[in-house]
Formats: structure tokens, C-alpha cells, sequence
């Protein structure tokens, strides 16, 4: 699978949000991550599907990976789909009945992703194994942007990668949460082929150029470590 490198939005300045979103994407981004929460499933307020669905109107064509982190989920699989989500990834804790959750993502004309929390076994994943199109391993744990990567998660990366990989399916593996240029190899190496980054990349000072050129910066820096021999 080619590597994606996923800016998260919920370190762009929001006051200017189409603009942060054409300057990842022209910076080289794969696809942009887009954070939901609830103040319920997490202790924090983010953004709904009228912001996705104003980022298409505004000329977004990348491919939106949006990160439910909300209890409940169905209702909102349908507005985000609707609103023109590409991938639907949602925590089973959060859903009365993930495999049926699912479904509805992909009936609904996206591909569907399960999250693991730092706290949450992987043994879920083998009897929904058939159901996913992603499978997302948090190396924080959900609420926040800028937390500190918990190096544990890259055993729970390497434990989704061997399940990934027995399953025979065409699945996605990403990571969110901590990642830097400093430690991209890492999760690469564990199996990881789809990268979150929101501080790494949003958060990067100033240059002397654009925006561009500071997002350019740090995502050839992310590809050059994916490209390193290990
Ligand atoms: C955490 C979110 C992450 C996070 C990534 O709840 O799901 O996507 O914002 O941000 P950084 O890269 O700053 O940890
Ligand atoms: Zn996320």
C-alpha cells in the first residue's frame, strides 16, 4: 500500500480553514484527517459535517478520512457521508453494534474504519476483519492534539499488521496521534501505512516562504524517513 500522510486538521487555524486545507494539499498531503468530537466520548468539542460539507463547497477534491470520536455513531456516519466523507472510522466502545456500524459506512458509499484505543484490545478486530477498509491504532489517547506518543502502540500496530495481513484483505493501517518526523520510521516499521499528523505538520514555525513551503517541509521530511532503508 502506498504511504499516506494524513494532516490532522485539528492543529489548523480554524479562522482560516480552507486555506490551511489548500496548503497541506499543495504541500503534498494524501488526504486530510478530520477530528470529531462530542464532549461526550471524549472531553472536547470539535467540528460537525457542516465543516466538511463547506470544505467541498470551497474546492476540497482530497480524500476525507474523518475520525468519529462520538457515542452515539450511526447518525452521524449518515451525515458525514452525506457531507462527503471518503472514510468513516469510528471506536467500537462507541457503538452498540460496530459490525452493523460498519455496514451502514459502506452502504453508504465510503470505506469504514475501526479505532483502537491505547486501553482497547485488538482481539475485536478478527471477527470484523471482513467489514473494515481501515483500521486505526491511536498512539494517544482520543481528546487531544499535541499529546506525547505512547511507544506501546507500536506493538498494538504490529499485532494489527499480522491480523491485516492474515485476513488477506485490502486494509488500511494508520496511526494518529504523536507522530513527528522523529518517530514516522517507527511506525512504519511496525506496519503502519497511513500516518496522522496534526502538531507535526500544522504547528511547524514560520519560514522565510509560504505556508506551503513550511508544510512542503516537514511532509518531504516525513517521506524521506519512510524512504530510509531501516
Ligand atoms: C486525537 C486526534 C488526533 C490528533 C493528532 O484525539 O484523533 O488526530 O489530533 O494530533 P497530533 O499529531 O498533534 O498528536
Ligand atoms: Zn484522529
Amino acid at each position: 500500500m502506498e504511504p499516506w500522510i494524513a494532516p490532522s486538521i485539528l492543529a489548523a487555524d480554524f479562522a482560516r480553514l480552507g486555506q490551511e486545507v489548500d496548503d497541506v494539499v499543495a504541500a503534498g498531503a494524501d488526504a486530510i484527517h478530520f477530528d470529531v468530537m462530542d464532549n461526550h466520548y471524549v472531553p472536547n468539542l470539535s467540528v460537525g459535517p457542516l465543516v466538511l460539507g463547506s470544505l467541498r463547497k470551497h474546492g476540497v477534491t482530497a480524500p476525507v478520512d474523518v475520525h468519529l470520536m462520538v457515542k452515539p455513531v450511526d447518525a452521524l456516519i449518515v451525515a458525514f457521508t452525506e457531507a462527503g466523507a471518503d472514510i468513516v472510522s469510528f471506536h467500537p466502545e462507541a457503538s452498540e453494534h460496530p459490525h452493523r456500524s460498519l455496514g451502514l459506512i459502506r452502504e453508504r458509499g465510503a470505506k469504514a474504519g475501526l479505532v483502537f484505543n491505547p486501553g482497547t484490545s485488538i482481539a475485536l478486530l478478527e471477527p470484523l476483519v471482513d467489514a473494515v477498509d481501515l483500521v486505526l491504532i491511536m498512539s494517544v489517547n482520543p481528546g487531544f492534539g499535541g499529546q506525547a506518543f505512547i511507544p506501546s502502540s507500536l506493538d498494538k500496530v504490529q499485532a494489527a499488521r499480522d491480523a491485516i495481513d492474515a485476513s488477506g484483505g485490502n486494509i488500511r493501517l494508520e496511526i494518529d496521534g504523536g507522530i513527528k518526523v522523529d518517530n514516522i520510521a517507527d511506525a512504519a516499521a511496525a506496519g503502519a501505512d497511513t500516518f496522522v499528523a496534526g502538531s507535526a505538520i500544522f504547528g511547524v514555525p514560520a519560514g522565510a516562504g509560504s505556508r506551503v513551503d513550511d508544510y512542503r517541509s516537514v511532509i518531504k521530511a516525513m517521506r524521506d524517513e519512510l524512504a530510509a532503508p531501516a
